[in-house]
């Protein structure tokens, strides 16, 4: 199995780092337009596969050719934001990064699942299904995860557990909108609100829809990385090995929630195929109507694509 990178900046490095990490796969290409940077970072990922004693073979490159028949693309090119930027003001100018790199991802590996990365995500991974022509299983965003993961660990925090007993569901866009469930959200299967009150299950909810902001104003240079590249080698992983995860992830909706024909974050069955099913999950009104409205503030950015 063979999947590229493109984009080899601080997510995308650090996909293919966690993907070699897990020798799921026999080789990961690394491209960038930055010259030399791929390469040089894919050389020292090689150089460290001894110590850490595995083979998958990573490659940095600047040429398309060298990604040809891949299975799976993560796309994490595209400028982040900086301090008092939103995801949305990136729109313009990753549109027309993300489109000509779909356009020479799919004329190099037209049978590729595509998993989107660069924000502002929903909108992202609308660009390339569009412009990629594939059927919307194979063409799916990565957000839910990373979001999940954030009100997982801030429960985990709180709680002085371990991350491992928490379970829990963010949907939604990747945005101010998005909508942490708490119903869907247990302690080993404790349901949440047995160890929260109300004004402090509120409090981990507003932090997990500002977690991406909260990182940014910390590194002040540019935004989070290392729990987005663990969320998109996750689903590397489910894809790779078939194994039918069932993950929040952005796809495309053709009524599913009373959503139509925009990609926003539901759970999903990842597999083989891409996004096997999608799952409709009981909400309860309010959430069914918070989830309708994030799905709209995608779709209010869709119509300002200039597509
Ligand atoms: P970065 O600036 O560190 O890396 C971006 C890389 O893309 C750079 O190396 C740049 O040279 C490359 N690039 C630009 N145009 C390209 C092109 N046409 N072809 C190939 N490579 C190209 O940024 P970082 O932190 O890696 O973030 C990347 C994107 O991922 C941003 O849009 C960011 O907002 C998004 N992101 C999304 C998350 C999510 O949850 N969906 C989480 C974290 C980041
Ligand atoms: C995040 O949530 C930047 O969207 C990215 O960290």
């Amino acid at each position: 199995m063979k999947v590229t990178v493109v984009g080899a900046g601080h997510v995308g490095e650090t996909v293919a780092q966690r993907v070699a990490d897990k020798e799921i796969v026999q080789e990961i290409c690394l491209i960038d337009i930055v010259e030399g940077m791929p390469q040089g970072k894919g050389l020292d990922m090689w150089e460290s596969a001894p110590i850490q004693s595995c083979d998958t073979r990573v490659v940095g490159t600047n040429a398309y050719d060298d990604t040809a028949n891949s299975d799976i693309v993560v796309i994490t090119a595209g400028l982040p934001r900086k301090p008092g930027m939103s995801r949305d003001d990136l729109l313009t100018s990753n549109l027309n990064i993300v489109k000509p790199v779909t356009e020479q991802i799919v004329a190099k590996s037209p049978n590729s699942i595509l998993i989107i990365v660069s924000n502002p995500l929903d909108v992202m991974t609308y660009v390339a299904y569009r412009i990629s022509g594939f059927p919307a299983n194979r063409v799916v965003g990565m957000a839910g995860i990373l979001d999940t993961a954030r009100f997982r660990s801030f429960i985990a925090m709180e709680l002085n557990v371990s991350v491992r007993d928490i379970q829990a569901m963010v949907l939604g866009g990747h945005g101010d909108s998005m909508v942490p469930l708490p119903d869907y959200s247990t302690v080993a299967g404790i349901p949440l609100k047995h160890f929260l009150s109300e004004e402090k299950m509120e409090q981990l909810i507003e932090r997990t829809r500002k977690g991406g902001g909260e990182i940014v104003s910390l590194l002040k240079t540019g935004s989070a990385y290392y729990a987005p590249a663990s969320a998109a080698a996750e689903m590397v992983e489910a894809i790779a090995k078939n194994s039918h995860r069932v993950l929040p992830c952005s796809a495309w909706l053709t009524g599913q929630y009373g959503i139509n024909d925009t990609y926003v974050g539901v759970p999903v069955k990842l597999g083989a195929s891409g996004v096997e099913e999608i799952l409709e999950i009981p909400l309860s009104d309010e959430d069914l109507r918070a989830l309708q409205a994030s799905a709209d503030d995608v779709i209010e950015n869709i119509k300002r694509l200039p597509l």
